[in-house]
C-alpha cells in the first residue's frame, strides 16, 4: 500500500478503482510493461486482498496544496521577521517565530503543488552564476535565495497509537523544518533524503502546520542544481514497532541454478511493547507470486532501540537482473506481534552478480559487458530540477535509445525515480556522494546515500567523489579514500568503490582507490598507471566533453553556436570517435561515461554569457538528439544504423561536409541520384564527404555483406507551413505528465530544419509544466507563471473614535489627530473604536491584475474602506477584501480600517497590531517558445479528472497545430 496517494494521482480514474491496494511499484511495472498487464493483476490483486491490514504503515504523497513566498536571506523584516522573536525556536521549543509558526497567515501566498524549483522560474542574468546558468536565484540574490513553504494536513485521533513522521526527499538546499511551530531540524545537503519523526507534536484531530524554510543562497555543485523542495514529500504513519527508515538490505549469491537471498532488516522500537515478535520474510516475483516464504523469531527491541535479524532464503531457477531483461523481485517483510502483523514494508531487489577484473573489465551475471555509459546532473528544460517522474523514465528510454547501459550520478545522489527508472528498465548506475572528507558531513551523507540505495540492482559501483584537485595526487587524498573506501564497505561490501580523477593518475587517490575512475584521456598516461597499477581495474568515468549545438553545422563564436560534427573541444581532449576508439580497443578498461548524455543547465563551456546552457551534451536539455548519438547508436547498440549530416538546406554552391554514422559495412552516397561514392566503414568510424551544394535529394544507402540493408535521405525543404504537435515516442503510455514535440512542415509535410518560429500555446484539460528547446543561448523563459507580490501597508496611523457602532462609521478624510497605530496602547483602557489608515503603494493599475486586501484581524469586527469606497467582505473569508481597478489607483493608495479594539484576557497577551497585507497578482503571459532549429519541447500535466488534453500551438504564417493526448 506504499504510497497509495500518489498513484491516485496519477492515474485515471478507472485504474485507480481496480488498483488501489496495490504498490506503485505495480504501477510502473505496468506502465513500462505493458504486455501481460492484466496477468500481473490477478495476482497483485490477490495478494494484496489477503496481506493488506488498516494498521501496517501508510505512506501518503503530500506534493499538492502547498503556499510558497520568497523570504530574505539577511533582511529579517523580509523574511517576515522569523527568528526575531525574544523567544525564537532554538531557546524554547515550539516557539516557531514568523511563518514557521502555526498561526502565521499565509493566505496571500501563491498556491502551488510540489516538485517545485523555484531558481528555473526566474529570469536570467549576466550578473548571475556561470556554473549555475545565469538564473537569477541563490548566490548573490538574497531576495531570491530563501524560500519559505507551507502546508496544513489533518491527522485523525485514530491516529493516535502510530509513528507520525515526515519523509522528504530532497530539498535543495540547507532546509529546517517546522511541525505545528516545533523545530524538527536542519538538513544541509541538497540532495540527501531525510526524515522526521513529528509524533510528539501532533495535534490529533485537528489541523497541523508543516513548514519548511529553504536556503538555496550557497552553491553545492559547479552546476545547476534548482532551489526547493523539488522532490517528493510524504506523511508516513507506522506502528511503534516497525521497519526502520531504510531499513532492509538484501543480497543475494548465486550457486549454480539458485540463488541464496539474505534479506536483513532493521526493526526499531518507538514503544512500550517489550515481548516476542515475529519477522516473516516472502520473496515475490514480479507477477507478484510468491516464491518463497521464512519467519523468524525474536524479541522487540527496547525503547528507542533497533535490532537487526537476517532471513535466508532460495530462490530456484532466478531470472536475474540484467539490461535487456531487468527482472525485480519484491521483498515483503512483515513483523508480527502478538499473532498481528503490524508493519508491512516492501524492498524492490533484483539477482544479479558483478563483477570487476583487472584484465578483463567488468561483468555481469559472468557475462562481459563494455560499460557504454554517461554522466548527467538532474536538470531538464523548461523544469529544471523539479522532475515529474515520468520524466525520468524518459530520459532513461533516450538514453537506453542511444545504446548506452550505464549511467553516473555526477556528481551527487539522485532522487529515488531515478534509480527506480534504471532498476526497471535496465541501466547500470554509478551512485555518487557529494563531497570527500572523513567528518560527520562527509561520512553521514555516504551513509544515507548507501543505506536508501543499496537494493537498487541497477547500482554496480559506489563513487565517493569527483575530481578533488586540492587531494588527487596527494598523501590527503590517499588518507581520505583509504577510509572512505573502508567505511562504504561497512555499510555495502557487495560493490566497488571509485572516484573519478583527473590530475595526477598514478599518486594520491588514484594509488589506492579500487575502481581506478579515469577522468579524460588527455590528464595522463591511462596505460601507464594501469602498468603500475596492474592489479587495479579501471574505467573512464569521465570522457567527451565536446561541444556541439543542435543543428548546427558550422560553429559560429559570435553567436556562440559549436558545429554537431564531432571534434576535439580542445587540444588536449579527444573526440567522442577518438574516447571510444580508446576505450573499445582496451579489454582491461570497463568502459566509459561520456560527459554528458543531455545538456545541463550552466558551465556553458567554451562560452559565457549570454549561453546558459551546456554544449556538452550527445542530446540537448529537452532530449532532442544532436549527430553523435547516431555515432554511439551505430557503435553501442544492436540495431543497423544509418544517419546521414547535415540537413540539405544551404546556399547554393556552399561546400558542406557530409557526414555519415553507420554501422553497416559500407556506404554509398547520392546527390540527386548521382552517386558520390562508396566507402568503407571502419569500426568504431564514421564517414566523411564533402559536396558542393544544391538543392535536392541527398541519400546515403547502407550495405551490409553486399547487400542493400538501409538508407537514410535529407531533402530541401519548402518554407514552413504548418505546425506540427506530436507526443515523445519516449513517454509512458497512461502517463500523467507527456513530453510533447513542437515543429514546422513544409507542404509536402516534410520536417523544416531550419525553422526558427516563435510559437503560442494554449492548453486544455491540463497545464503547461515547462517549455525549451534546446539552444544554448536562449533567454526565454522557461516557465509562464503568474507574478504575485505582497506589498505592505505603511504608514499605518490611528485615531480614537466615540462610538463602538462601526457600521455608522464613515471614512475620516480629515488630517488631524493621527498617531502612530497602537504605539503606547493602553489595552485598559481602549477607546469604543478606532479608525486607522495606511498607504500602499501601486505599480500600476492594471485592469487585469488581482489585487487582494488579506486582513488580520485587529478589531472585534471591521469595516474597510479603500480610497474612500466601502468594501465588501469577500464571501468565502470574512478577512478578505477584493480591490477592483475602478477603487485603486497607480501610486498611493489609502486603506481605512474602522474596528473596535480586542481586549487583552492576561496581562502578557501579545495582540496582534499587523492589519494585513495587499496582494498583487499580475497573470502570467501566454506560453511562448521559439523552435530552435526546427524544435521545441512543452510539457504537460493532465488534470486530475480531465479525459483529454488539447494542446495548441500558433505562430505568424503557420497554419496553428493541435494535439489531443488521451
Ligand atoms: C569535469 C568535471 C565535470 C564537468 C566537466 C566539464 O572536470 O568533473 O563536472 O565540469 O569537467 O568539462
Amino acid at each position: 500500500m506504499i504510497k497509495y496517494y500518489y498513484f491516485n494521482q496519477i492515474k485515471n480514474n478507472i485504474f485507480i478503482a481496480i488498483l488501489q491496494p496495490l504498490s506503485v511499484n505495480h504501477v510502473f511495472m505496468k506502465a513500462i510493461f505493458p504486455k501481460g498487464i492484466l496477468f500481473c493483476f490477478i495476482f497483485l490483486i490477490s495478494y494484496s486482498a489477503s496481506a493488506q491490514n488498516k494498521s501496517e504503515r501508510d505512506l501518503t504523497l503530500i506534493d499538492k496544496d502547498w503556499r510558497f513566498s520568497f523570504g530574505h536571506l539577511f533582511d529579517t523584516g523580509k523574511d517576515f521577521g522569523h527568528a526575531t522573536g525574544y523567544f525564537s525556536y532554538l531557546t524554547k521549543t515550539g516557539f516557531g517565530d514568523g511563518p514557521a509558526s502555526s498561526n502565521f497567515d499565509d493566505r496571500a501566498w501563491r498556491k502551488l503543488d510540489l516538485p517545485h524549483d523555484w531558481a528555473v522560474e526566474q529570469s536570467f542574468s549576466e550578473k548571475a552564476s556561470f556554473s549555475h546558468g545565469f538564473k537569477t536565484a541563490g548566490k548573490g540574490f538574497p531576495e531570491k535565495s530563501i524560500g519559505w513553504y507551507r502546508k496544513k494536513i489533518s491527522i485523525p485521533e485514530s491516529d493516535k497509537s502510530k509513528i507520525i513522521s515526515l519523509k522528504f526527499d530532497g530539498v535543495f538546499r540547507n532546509s529546517k523544518v517546522f511541525f505545528n511551530g516545533y523545530f524538527l531540524g536542519t538538513e544541509e545537503s541538497g540532495y540527501n533524503s531525510f526524515e522526521y519523526d513529528v509524533t510528539a507534536y501532533v495535534n490529533y484531530g485537528g489541523e497541523n502546520t508543516i513548514v519548511v524554510r529553504v536556503d538555496a543562497s550557497m552553491e553545492e555543485g559547479w552546476f545547476y542544481e534548482g532551489a526547493g523542495i523539488y522532490r517528493h514529500v510524504y506523511l508516513k504513519k507506522t506502528n511503534p514497532l516497525h521497519v526502520a527508515q531504510n531499513g532492509t538490505y538484501v543480497t543475494s549469491e548465486i550457486k549454480e541454478n539458485k540463488a541464496e537471498v539474505s534479506a536483513e532488516v532493521t526493526i526499531e522500537n518507538k514503544g512500550n511493547y517489550k515481548g516476542a515478535i515475529e519477522i516473516i520474510q516472502t520473496i515475490l516475483d514480479a507477477q507478484g507470486k510468491q516464491i518463497t516464504t521464512v519467519s523468524e523469531n525474536g524479541t522487540a527491541p527496547n525503547f528507542y532501540q533497533t535490532t537487526n535479524y537476517t532471513s535466508k532464503l532460495t530462490v530456484n531457477n532466478p531470472l536475474l537482473w540484467d539490461i535487456e531483461n531487468p527482472n525485480l523481485y519484491r521483498l515483503i517483510t512483515e513483523i508480527k506481534q502478538e499473532g498481528k502483523i503490524i508493519d508491512r514494508y516492501e524492498t524492490s531487489f533484483g539477482i544479479r552478480t558483478i563483477k570487476f577484473d583487472a584484465e578483463k573489465g567488468f561483468f555481469l551475471n559472468g557475462k562481459s559487458v563494455k560499460l557504454k555509459g554517461t554522466n548527467n546532473h538532474q536538470d531538464h528544460a523548461g523544469i529544471g530540477t523539479a522532475l515529474p517522474d515520468e520524466l525520468q523514465y524518459f530520459r532513461i528510454k533516450k538514453l537506453k535509445e542511444m545504446g548506452s547501459n550505464a549511467y553516473r550520478c555526477s556528481h551527487h545522489p539522485p532522487t529515488q525515480e531515478l534509480l527506480e527508472a534504471c532498476d526497471k528498465l535496465g541501466m547500470l548506475v554509478i551512485d555518487e556522494t557529494r563531497l570527500m572528507g572523513i567528518n560527520d558531513y562527509h561520512l553521514n551523507d555516504l551513509e544515507r546515500m548507501i543505506k536508501r540505495d543499496r537494493n537498487h540492482p541497477s547500482i554496480f559501483c559506489w563513487s565517493v567523489g569527483n575530481e578533488e584537485w586540492n587531494i588527487e595526487g596527494n598523501i590527503t587524498g590517499e588518507r581520505i579514500t583509504n577510509v572512505m573506501q573502508e567505511f562504504t564497505k561497512g555499510i555495502d561490501a557487495t560493490r566497488p568503490v571509485t572516484v573519478g580523477i583527473s590530475s595526477g593518475f598514478k599518486s594520491g587517490i588514484s594509488s589506492v582507490v579500487e575502481i581506478m575512475g579515469y577522468n579524460y584521456m588527455g590528464n595522463g598516461d591511462i596505460d601507464a598507471h594501469r602498468n603500475q597499477f596492474k592489479q587495479q581495474p579501471g574505467m573512464g568515468t569521465e570522457e567527451g566533453s565536446t561541444f556541439a549545438t543542435r543543428g548546427v553545422y558550422f560553429t559560429d563564436d559570435a553567436k556562440h553556436y559549436q558545429s554537431a560534427y564531432d571534434k576535439k573541444p580542445r587540444p588536449s581532449f579527444f573526440s567522442i570517435e577518438e574516447g571510444w576508439k580508446f576505450y573499445a580497443e582496451r579489454p582491461y578498461l570497463a568502459g566509459m561515461f561520456i560527459w554528458t548524455g543531455f545538456d545541463y543547465r550552466g558551465e556553458p563551456t567554451p562560452y559565457g554569457w549570454p549561453s546558459v546552457t551546456s554544449y556538452f551534451g550527445m542530446m540537448d536539455v529537452c532530449g532532442f538528439p544532436k549527430d553523435n548519438v547516431f555515432y554511439l547508436k551505430s557503435w553501442w547498440g544492436t540495431e543497423p544504423v544509418l544517419h546521414i549530416m547535415p540537413h540539405w538546406n544551404w546556399s547554393t554552391g556552399k561546400e558542406i561536409d557530409v557526414w555519415v554514422h553507420s554501422n553497416c559495412d559500407e556506404v554509398e552516397l547520392f546527390l540527386n541520384k548521382e552517386s558520390l561514392g562508396k566507402k568503407k566503414m571502419e569500426q568504431n568510424g564514421h564517414l566523411e564527404w564533402k559536396v558542393k551544394y544544391i538543392p535536392g535529394t541527398l541519400e546515403a544507402v547502407g550495405y551490409k555483406n553486399g547487400k542493400k540493408v538501409l538508407s537514410d535521405i535529407q531533402k530541401t525543404t519548402e518554407n514552413a507551413q504548418n505546425i506540427k504537435l506530436s507526443v515523445d515516442k519516449e513517454n509512458i503510455s497512461n502517463a500523467n505528465v507527456v513530453v510533447i514535440t513542437a515543429e514546422t512542415t513544409d507542404e509536402k509535410g516534410a520536417h523544416v530544419p531550419t525553422a526558427n518560429h516563435e510559437m503560442t500555446f494554449s492548453i486544455k484539460g491540463g497545464k503547461i509544466l515547462g517549455v525549451g528547446n534546446g539552444n544554448p543561448t536562449s533567454l526565454e523563459r522557461d516557465k509562464f507563471i503568474d507574478n504575485i507580490e505582497l506589498l505592505a501597508i505603511t504608514n499605518f496611523e490611528e485615531k480614537k473614535l466615540a462610538s463602538a457602532n462601526i457600521s455608522n462609521q464613515i471614512t475620516v478624510e480629515a488630517d488631524n489627530n493621527w498617531k502612530e497605530a497602537f504605539k503606547d496602547r493602553d489595552y485598559k483602557n481602549q477607546a469604543p473604536a478606532y479608525v486607522y489608515r495606511g498607504k500602499f503603494d501601486l505599480k500600476n493599475n492594471i485592469k487585469t491584475n488581482t489585487v487582494t486586501f488579506f486582513y488580520k484581524k485587529i478589531g472585534i469586527n471591521a469595516v474597510v474602506f479603500v480610497n474612500g469606497n466601502k468594501i465588501p467582505a469577500s464571501t468565502d473569508d470574512d478577512q478578505k477584501y477584493i480591490l477592483n481597478a475602478a477603487v485603486l489607483k497607480q501610486g498611493l493608495n489609502t486603506i481605512q480600517i474602522i474596528a473596535p479594539p480586542l481586549q487583552k484576557n492576561k496581562d502578557w497577551d501579545v495582540m496582534n497590531t499587523d492589519p494585513g497585507i495587499i496582494q498583487v497578482i499580475t497573470p502570467a503571459e501566454q506560453w511562448k517558445r521559439k523552435l530552435f532549429n526546427g524544435y521545441a519541447q512543452i510539457i504537460i500535466q493532465k488534470d486530475e479528472n480531465a479525459a483529454e488534453v488539447i494542446l495548441s500551438a500558433t505562430a505568424k504564417g503557420l497554419k496553428t497545430g493541435t494535439i489531443t493526448v488521451k
